[in-house]
């Protein structure tokens, strides 16, 4: 790992739904925490070596705490699981971040803000954050059941001291319903910038409608990978820097031929999400399988999300 790693330690834990914590997280040197900004998020390192990625949900102007929103994810890679498992007040964790791959739009202009489930929570501090700048806003925020609906009341006290509004729908609930996004979209300002994190169908569907508004105004963030990771192998992988060629393996990433080589890169997620990983092509054509780059990088087959994507030609020149 490249990055400037932080030592936390676990201040707090609170009991936000069934199957939400969230945990507040201090500097083990009592120090300041480095500045973030809305929409943020760290990669936590986990006691079983894996890293998993998790957005800041605290106000950003605060900068002796970062808190964070963890969902047990019975069918995840088991990092949810060992963090509600296992993770107790007073433990010592490290991270490296933060990192904003869904950076808020301070600008004059309303901000409409789409939420499902736990996609709520980089979009939280995304909230505090025009309220405190005395923004216009408005949030869609849908949930299985109010039950399962994570941070009810913190977004009722925003809505009472700012210029924000809230639609909340429970969809499994009697009488409930699901958010229509088209008709979010379609009613919006031409001027708002539009922000939607949530699971993969409420993204693409999303994607879909808001592709006729200007690309700036229109923001998302994917929590999951939509593609499998390319692990076909048979290509070579030739680094520009160090000279060196590593040759990637029928059922290796890229991430794993040049880890195993020995080669030092820095990765979090492992599964396109994060960007933690983004490097730069210098030839070749890679097979994109990550939800991090834009439509547009992925055409211009400048970068490649090594943890997750392959390639199409026999060689990629990377800058590393
Ligand atoms: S490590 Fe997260 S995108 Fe590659």
């Amino acid at each position: 790992m490249a990055e400037t790693s932080v030592q936390v330690f676990v201040k707090q834990i609170t009991f936000e739904t069934d199957r939400i914590n969230s945990y507040t997280l201090h500097a083990v040197d009592g120090d300041h925490l480095p500045a973030f900004t809305a929409g943020a998020h760290i990669d936590l390192h986990l006691a079983e070596g894996s890293v998993r990625s998790y957005s800041l949900i605290n106000d950003p102007s605060e900068r002796h705490r970062y808190v964070i929103a963890v969902k047990r994810e019975e069918a995840g890679r088991g990092g949810s699981a060992h963090i509600h498992d296992n993770l107790k007040a007073g433990e010592a964790l490290t991270l490296c971040g933060p990192r904003n791959n869904f950076c808020f739009d301070e600008g004059d202009h309303p901000s409409i803000f789409i939420a499902g489930g736990i996609g709520i929570t980089p979009i939280l501090s995304m909230i505090r954050r025009a309220v405190t700048l005395g923004r216009r806003w408005f949030i869609h925020y849908a949930s299985r059941t109010r039950r399962d609906a994570a941070f009810l009341d913190e977004i009722d006290t925003l809505v009472r001291s700012s210029h924000g509004k809230v639609n909340i729908v429970f969809d499994q609930e009697a009488g409930g319903g699901a958010l229509d996004i088209q008709a979010i979209v379609s009613n919006a300002t031409e001027g708002a910038h539009l922000y939607c994190c949530g699971p993969l169908p409420m993204l693409d569907t999303f994607k879909q409608v808001a592709s006729n508004r200007q690309p700036h105004t229109v923001h998302l963030e994917y929590f999951s990978p939509k593609e499998e990771a390319a692990t076909t192998g048979g290509f070579d992988v030739q680094l520009r820097r160090s000279g060196r060629t590593v040759t990637v393996l029928p059922g290796q990433t890229i991430l794993h031929a040049l880890l195993d080589a020995g080669v030092n890169v820095p990765y979090a997620c492992g599964e396109g999400t994060c960007g933690t990983c983004e490097t730069q092509v210098i030839q070749g054509i890679p097979d994109h399988r990550d939800v991090y780059l834009t439509d547009e990088e992925r055409a211009a087959n400048k970068q490649i999300m090594i943890c997750c994507s392959g390639s199409q030609t026999p060689l990629l020149i990377l800058d590393l």
